[in-house]
Protein backbone atom coordinates (compact mmCIF):
# COMPACT_ATOMS: atom_id res chain seq x y z
CA UNK A 1 0.00 0.00 0.00
CA UNK A 2 1.59 3.35 -0.86
CA UNK A 3 1.11 6.13 1.84
CA UNK A 4 0.96 10.10 0.93
CA UNK A 5 3.30 11.02 3.32
CA UNK A 6 4.65 10.00 6.69
CA UNK A 7 1.59 11.37 8.46
CA UNK A 8 -1.30 9.39 6.51
CA UNK A 9 0.66 6.02 7.96
CA UNK A 10 -0.65 7.12 11.65
CA UNK A 11 -3.75 5.03 13.06
CA UNK A 12 -5.15 1.62 11.58
CA UNK A 13 -2.45 -0.02 13.93
CA UNK A 14 -2.69 -3.84 14.50
CA UNK A 15 -5.05 -5.86 16.73
CA UNK A 16 -3.02 -8.32 17.68
CA UNK A 17 -4.80 -11.57 19.64
CA UNK A 18 -2.85 -12.75 22.73
CA UNK A 19 -3.08 -16.40 22.98
CA UNK A 20 -0.55 -16.69 25.34
CA UNK A 21 -0.34 -14.40 27.98
CA UNK A 22 -3.10 -16.20 30.02
CA UNK A 23 -3.44 -19.38 28.70
CA UNK A 24 -5.62 -20.81 31.42
CA UNK A 25 -8.41 -18.18 31.24
CA UNK A 26 -11.13 -18.39 28.16
CA UNK A 27 -11.90 -15.19 27.25
CA UNK A 28 -10.92 -13.71 23.78
CA UNK A 29 -8.02 -11.34 24.26
CA UNK A 30 -6.51 -8.69 22.11
CA UNK A 31 -3.78 -5.81 22.20
CA UNK A 32 -3.98 -2.84 20.27
CA UNK A 33 -0.66 -2.03 19.20
CA UNK A 34 -0.14 1.61 19.52
CA UNK A 35 3.68 1.96 18.93
CA UNK A 36 3.10 0.75 15.35
CA UNK A 37 2.41 4.84 14.59
CA UNK A 38 5.08 6.24 13.32
CA UNK A 39 6.28 8.19 15.94
CA UNK A 40 5.84 5.16 18.10
CA UNK A 41 2.88 5.83 20.12
CA UNK A 42 -0.87 6.45 20.39
CA UNK A 43 -0.01 10.01 20.94
CA UNK A 44 0.57 10.80 17.11
CA UNK A 45 -2.79 10.88 17.05
CA UNK A 46 -3.91 13.75 18.65
CA UNK A 47 -0.29 15.20 17.74
CA UNK A 48 -1.69 14.98 14.51
CA UNK A 49 -5.80 15.97 14.75
CA UNK A 50 -5.05 19.20 17.28
CA UNK A 51 -2.56 20.51 14.28
CA UNK A 52 -5.34 19.72 11.43
CA UNK A 53 -8.41 21.05 13.82
CA UNK A 54 -6.34 24.39 14.56
CA UNK A 55 -5.07 24.52 10.62
CA UNK A 56 -8.41 24.75 10.10
CA UNK A 57 -9.91 26.78 12.06
CA UNK A 58 -7.60 29.55 10.85
CA UNK A 59 -5.50 29.22 14.01
CA UNK A 60 -2.86 28.05 13.00
CA UNK A 61 -1.00 29.79 9.65
CA UNK A 62 2.71 28.78 8.44
CA UNK A 63 4.28 31.06 10.49
CA UNK A 64 2.86 30.03 13.69
CA UNK A 65 4.96 28.93 16.78
CA UNK A 66 3.83 25.85 18.28
CA UNK A 67 4.48 25.37 21.98
CA UNK A 68 3.79 22.69 23.87
CA UNK A 69 5.10 20.88 27.52
CA UNK A 70 5.78 17.30 26.75
CA UNK A 71 8.71 15.42 27.90
CA UNK A 72 7.51 12.16 25.98
CA UNK A 73 5.31 10.30 23.65
CA UNK A 74 2.82 13.79 22.47
CA UNK A 75 6.27 16.10 22.14
CA UNK A 76 7.92 13.38 19.47
CA UNK A 77 4.12 13.72 18.04
CA UNK A 78 4.14 16.88 17.67
CA UNK A 79 7.77 17.12 16.58
CA UNK A 80 7.26 14.36 13.82
CA UNK A 81 3.70 16.16 12.74
CA UNK A 82 5.30 20.29 12.84
CA UNK A 83 8.33 18.97 10.86
CA UNK A 84 5.87 17.63 8.13
CA UNK A 85 3.93 20.46 7.97
CA UNK A 86 6.52 22.84 7.86
CA UNK A 87 5.48 24.53 11.62
CA UNK A 88 8.58 25.98 14.24
CA UNK A 89 7.85 23.77 17.34
CA UNK A 90 9.43 24.69 20.89
CA UNK A 91 9.15 21.72 23.10
CA UNK A 92 8.92 22.60 26.96
CA UNK A 93 10.68 19.66 28.72
CA UNK A 94 12.63 19.66 32.13
CA UNK A 95 15.82 17.44 33.90
CA UNK A 96 13.63 14.45 34.19
CA UNK A 97 13.06 14.33 30.73
CA UNK A 98 15.13 11.12 28.96
CA UNK A 99 18.23 11.80 26.64
CA UNK A 100 16.54 9.57 24.65
CA UNK A 101 14.32 11.63 23.58
CA UNK A 102 15.54 14.76 23.41
CA UNK A 103 17.71 13.56 20.90
CA UNK A 104 14.40 12.19 19.32
CA UNK A 105 12.81 15.50 19.16
CA UNK A 106 15.79 17.25 18.17
CA UNK A 107 16.26 15.09 15.63
CA UNK A 108 12.86 16.13 14.34
CA UNK A 109 13.86 19.65 14.30
CA UNK A 110 12.28 20.84 17.15
CA UNK A 111 13.47 23.48 19.65
CA UNK A 112 13.98 21.96 22.88
CA UNK A 113 13.25 24.44 26.46
CA UNK A 114 13.90 22.90 29.49
CA UNK A 115 12.49 24.35 32.60
CA UNK A 116 15.08 23.75 35.22
CA UNK A 117 13.40 24.92 38.90
CA UNK A 118 9.70 23.34 40.18
CA UNK A 119 6.73 25.71 40.69
CA UNK A 120 7.37 27.86 43.92
CA UNK A 121 3.53 27.32 44.42
CA UNK A 122 3.50 23.45 44.30
CA UNK A 123 7.18 21.83 44.06
CA UNK A 124 6.36 20.40 41.03
CA UNK A 125 8.20 20.83 37.47
CA UNK A 126 4.77 19.90 35.58
CA UNK A 127 2.91 23.45 36.68
CA UNK A 128 6.40 25.09 36.02
CA UNK A 129 6.84 23.85 32.75
CA UNK A 130 3.22 25.31 31.95
CA UNK A 131 3.91 28.56 33.22
CA UNK A 132 7.13 28.69 30.54
CA UNK A 133 4.68 27.58 28.02
CA UNK A 134 2.43 30.73 28.74
CA UNK A 135 5.89 32.76 28.73
CA UNK A 136 6.83 31.77 25.52
CA UNK A 137 3.16 32.35 23.98
CA UNK A 138 3.22 35.32 25.49
CA UNK A 139 7.22 36.05 23.86
CA UNK A 140 5.53 35.13 20.30
CA UNK A 141 2.61 36.54 19.15
CA UNK A 142 1.68 34.67 16.54
CA UNK A 143 1.66 31.10 18.26
CA UNK A 144 -0.47 28.60 18.87
CA UNK A 145 -0.54 26.22 22.71
CA UNK A 146 -2.29 22.50 22.18
CA UNK A 147 -2.65 21.80 25.61
CA UNK A 148 -2.92 18.20 25.26
CA UNK A 149 -4.83 18.03 28.76
CA UNK A 150 -7.72 20.45 27.96
CA UNK A 151 -7.69 20.40 24.40
CA UNK A 152 -11.14 18.63 22.97
CA UNK A 153 -9.16 17.62 19.87
CA UNK A 154 -6.99 15.41 21.78
CA UNK A 155 -10.33 12.72 23.01
CA UNK A 156 -11.87 13.07 19.44
CA UNK A 157 -8.42 12.14 17.72
CA UNK A 158 -9.39 8.59 19.74
CA UNK A 159 -13.28 9.21 19.01
CA UNK A 160 -12.72 9.20 15.40
CA UNK A 161 -9.81 6.70 15.29
CA UNK A 162 -8.59 4.90 17.82
CA UNK A 163 -12.26 3.33 19.17
CA UNK A 164 -13.68 3.49 15.70
CA UNK A 165 -10.26 1.08 14.50
CA UNK A 166 -11.28 -1.77 17.57
CA UNK A 167 -14.75 -1.41 17.12
CA UNK A 168 -15.09 -2.03 13.22
CA UNK A 169 -12.32 -4.94 13.27
CA UNK A 170 -14.38 -6.99 16.05
CA UNK A 171 -17.73 -5.90 14.73
CA UNK A 172 -18.88 -3.88 17.51
CA UNK A 173 -18.08 -6.99 19.75
CA UNK A 174 -16.20 -5.54 22.57
CA UNK A 175 -17.29 -6.55 26.16
CA UNK A 176 -13.76 -4.55 28.26
CA UNK A 177 -11.38 -2.13 27.18
CA UNK A 178 -8.52 -1.76 29.47
CA UNK A 179 -7.00 1.56 29.00
CA UNK A 180 -4.30 3.55 30.75
CA UNK A 181 -4.83 7.38 31.44
CA UNK A 182 -2.98 10.44 31.64
CA UNK A 183 -4.27 13.03 29.31
CA UNK A 184 -7.68 11.61 29.75
CA UNK A 185 -7.37 12.05 26.00
CA UNK A 186 -7.89 8.37 24.67
CA UNK A 187 -10.00 7.01 27.64
CA UNK A 188 -12.61 9.69 26.59
CA UNK A 189 -12.82 9.79 23.07
CA UNK A 190 -12.90 5.61 23.47
CA UNK A 191 -15.30 6.19 26.35
CA UNK A 192 -17.92 8.77 24.16
CA UNK A 193 -17.55 6.61 20.79
CA UNK A 194 -19.32 3.44 23.44
CA UNK A 195 -21.65 5.95 24.29
CA UNK A 196 -22.35 7.00 20.67
CA UNK A 197 -22.78 3.45 19.25
CA UNK A 198 -24.30 1.74 22.04
CA UNK A 199 -21.78 -0.23 22.22
CA UNK A 200 -21.85 -2.96 25.69
CA UNK A 201 -18.08 -2.03 26.52
CA UNK A 202 -17.16 -1.79 29.40
CA UNK A 203 -14.28 0.66 30.23
CA UNK A 204 -11.72 -0.21 32.56
CA UNK A 205 -8.96 2.99 33.59
CA UNK A 206 -5.66 2.39 34.67
CA UNK A 207 -3.94 4.63 36.24
CA UNK A 208 -0.70 4.75 38.71
CA UNK A 209 -0.49 4.72 41.96
CA UNK A 210 0.36 8.23 43.07
CA UNK A 211 -1.23 10.08 40.12
CA UNK A 212 -4.15 11.81 40.90
CA UNK A 213 -6.17 11.69 37.87
CA UNK A 214 -9.20 9.66 39.99
CA UNK A 215 -8.44 10.87 43.17
CA UNK A 216 -5.67 9.70 45.75
CA UNK A 217 -2.92 11.03 46.69
CA UNK A 218 -0.03 12.15 44.98
CA UNK A 219 3.16 10.30 45.14
CA UNK A 220 6.77 9.87 43.24
CA UNK A 221 6.21 7.58 40.50
CA UNK A 222 9.66 6.44 38.25
CA UNK A 223 7.56 5.21 34.77
CA UNK A 224 6.47 7.87 32.24
CA UNK A 225 3.44 8.10 30.39
CA UNK A 226 0.44 6.99 32.46
CA UNK A 227 -0.63 9.14 35.43
CA UNK A 228 -0.76 12.57 36.43
CA UNK A 229 -0.22 15.30 39.11
CA UNK A 230 -3.46 17.01 38.47
CA UNK A 231 -6.83 15.87 37.33
CA UNK A 232 -6.71 17.05 33.55
CA UNK A 233 -9.42 18.93 32.31
CA UNK A 234 -10.58 16.04 29.56
CA UNK A 235 -11.58 14.00 32.53
CA UNK A 236 -15.34 13.87 33.54
CA UNK A 237 -16.92 11.74 35.88
CA UNK A 238 -17.92 8.21 34.61
CA UNK A 239 -15.55 7.88 31.80
CA UNK A 240 -14.81 4.31 33.22
CA UNK A 241 -16.53 1.69 35.23
CA UNK A 242 -13.94 1.34 37.52
CA UNK A 243 -10.16 2.91 37.69
CA UNK A 244 -7.63 0.11 38.66
CA UNK A 245 -4.01 2.00 40.14
CA UNK A 246 -1.32 0.28 39.01
CA UNK A 247 2.33 0.25 40.48
CA UNK A 248 5.68 0.87 38.71
CA UNK A 249 6.70 -3.02 39.96
CA UNK A 250 3.71 -3.91 38.11
CA UNK A 251 4.66 -1.91 34.90
CA UNK A 252 8.10 -3.55 35.11
CA UNK A 253 6.29 -7.41 35.39
CA UNK A 254 3.54 -6.69 32.88
CA UNK A 255 6.38 -5.65 30.92
CA UNK A 256 8.53 -8.73 31.06
CA UNK A 257 5.73 -10.94 31.26
CA UNK A 258 4.86 -9.78 27.59
CA UNK A 259 8.23 -9.82 25.83
CA UNK A 260 8.62 -13.61 27.37
CA UNK A 261 5.04 -15.07 26.40
CA UNK A 262 3.84 -12.82 23.78
CA UNK A 263 7.65 -11.49 22.10
CA UNK A 264 6.17 -8.30 22.22
CA UNK A 265 8.44 -5.49 23.67
CA UNK A 266 5.91 -2.68 25.06
CA UNK A 267 6.18 0.71 26.88
CA UNK A 268 5.60 0.62 30.93
CA UNK A 269 2.07 1.41 30.90
CA UNK A 270 1.58 -1.47 28.52
CA UNK A 271 2.77 -3.47 31.30
CA UNK A 272 1.05 -2.00 33.97
CA UNK A 273 -2.36 -2.26 31.71
CA UNK A 274 -1.56 -6.11 31.43
CA UNK A 275 -1.20 -6.38 35.13
CA UNK A 276 -4.90 -4.37 35.62
CA UNK A 277 -6.04 -7.28 33.67
CA UNK A 278 -4.30 -10.03 35.61
CA UNK A 279 -5.71 -7.82 38.89
CA UNK A 280 -9.19 -8.51 37.66
CA UNK A 281 -9.42 -11.46 35.22
CA UNK A 282 -11.56 -13.76 37.55
CA UNK A 283 -14.49 -11.23 37.15
CA UNK A 284 -14.22 -11.38 33.31
CA UNK A 285 -16.83 -13.92 32.22
CA UNK A 286 -15.75 -16.69 29.34
CA UNK A 287 -16.79 -16.08 26.45
CA UNK A 288 -16.05 -12.13 26.82
CA UNK A 289 -13.71 -10.33 24.25
CA UNK A 290 -11.25 -8.24 25.94
CA UNK A 291 -9.47 -5.41 24.04
CA UNK A 292 -5.86 -4.20 25.87
CA UNK A 293 -4.42 -0.74 24.19
CA UNK A 294 -0.74 -0.70 24.34
CA UNK A 295 0.20 2.26 24.13
CA UNK A 296 4.14 2.88 22.86
CA UNK A 297 6.31 0.90 22.40
CA UNK A 298 9.54 -0.80 24.49
CA UNK A 299 12.45 0.63 22.70
CA UNK A 300 12.71 3.89 25.00
CA UNK A 301 12.50 1.58 27.88
CA UNK A 302 15.71 0.30 27.45
CA UNK A 303 17.20 1.91 30.39
CA UNK A 304 14.62 1.64 32.87
CA UNK A 305 11.83 -1.70 32.61
CA UNK A 306 14.10 -3.18 30.18
CA UNK A 307 17.57 -2.72 32.33
CA UNK A 308 18.64 -5.44 34.63
CA UNK A 309 20.34 -2.96 37.01
CA UNK A 310 18.04 -0.21 36.83
CA UNK A 311 15.31 -2.69 37.85
CA UNK A 312 17.56 -4.09 40.95
CA UNK A 313 18.19 -0.67 42.03
CA UNK A 314 14.82 0.58 42.52
CA UNK A 315 12.92 -3.18 43.38
CA UNK A 316 15.77 -5.02 44.54
CA UNK A 317 16.51 -8.41 42.82
CA UNK A 318 14.02 -9.39 40.93
CA UNK A 319 15.88 -11.35 39.16
CA UNK A 320 12.89 -14.19 38.03
CA UNK A 321 12.19 -11.28 35.67
CA UNK A 322 15.47 -12.53 33.70
CA UNK A 323 15.84 -16.00 34.74
CA UNK A 324 12.84 -17.64 35.72
CA UNK A 325 11.26 -18.86 32.51
CA UNK A 326 8.27 -21.14 33.92
CA UNK A 327 7.01 -18.33 36.18
CA UNK A 328 3.55 -17.57 35.24
CA UNK A 329 1.52 -14.79 35.79
CA UNK A 330 -0.41 -15.23 39.16
CA UNK A 331 -3.99 -14.04 40.04
CA UNK A 332 -3.82 -11.52 43.18
CA UNK A 333 -6.65 -9.61 45.09
CA UNK A 334 -4.37 -6.94 46.35
CA UNK A 335 -4.14 -4.21 43.69
CA UNK A 336 -5.52 -0.97 44.32
CA UNK A 337 -8.85 -0.71 42.79
CA UNK A 338 -11.73 2.40 43.02
CA UNK A 339 -14.93 2.52 42.11
CA UNK A 340 -16.73 6.05 41.55
C1 LIG B 1 2.84 5.47 27.28
C2 LIG B 1 1.54 6.15 27.56
N1 LIG B 1 0.52 5.44 28.07
C3 LIG B 1 -0.66 6.01 28.36
C4 LIG B 1 -0.87 7.35 28.14
C5 LIG B 1 -2.22 7.96 28.49
O1 LIG B 1 -2.89 8.48 27.39
P1 LIG B 1 -3.84 9.75 27.53
O2 LIG B 1 -2.94 10.95 27.67
O3 LIG B 1 -4.61 9.79 26.26
O4 LIG B 1 -4.69 9.58 28.73
C6 LIG B 1 0.15 8.12 27.60
C7 LIG B 1 -0.01 9.55 27.37
O5 LIG B 1 0.92 10.27 27.14
C8 LIG B 1 1.40 7.51 27.30
O6 LIG B 1 2.41 8.22 26.78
Amino acid sequence: MIHEGILSTIGNTPLIRLNRVFRESRFRLFAKLEGFNPGGSAKDRPALNILEEAIEAGVIRSETVIVESSSGNLGIGLAQACRYLGLRFICVVDPRTTQQNIRILKAYGAEIDVVSEFDVKDGEFLQARINRVKTLLRANRDSFWPNQYANLANAAAHYKTTMREIAVYLNGNVDYLFCATSTCGTIRGCAEYVRDYNLKTKIFAVDAVGSVIFGGQRAKRLIPGHGAARRPELYLPGLAEECLHVTDLDCVVGCHQLVRSEALLVGGSSGGVLMALNYSRHRIPPDATVVLIFHDRGERYLDTIYSESWVKEHFGAVSSLWHDEARDLKEEEECVTMTY
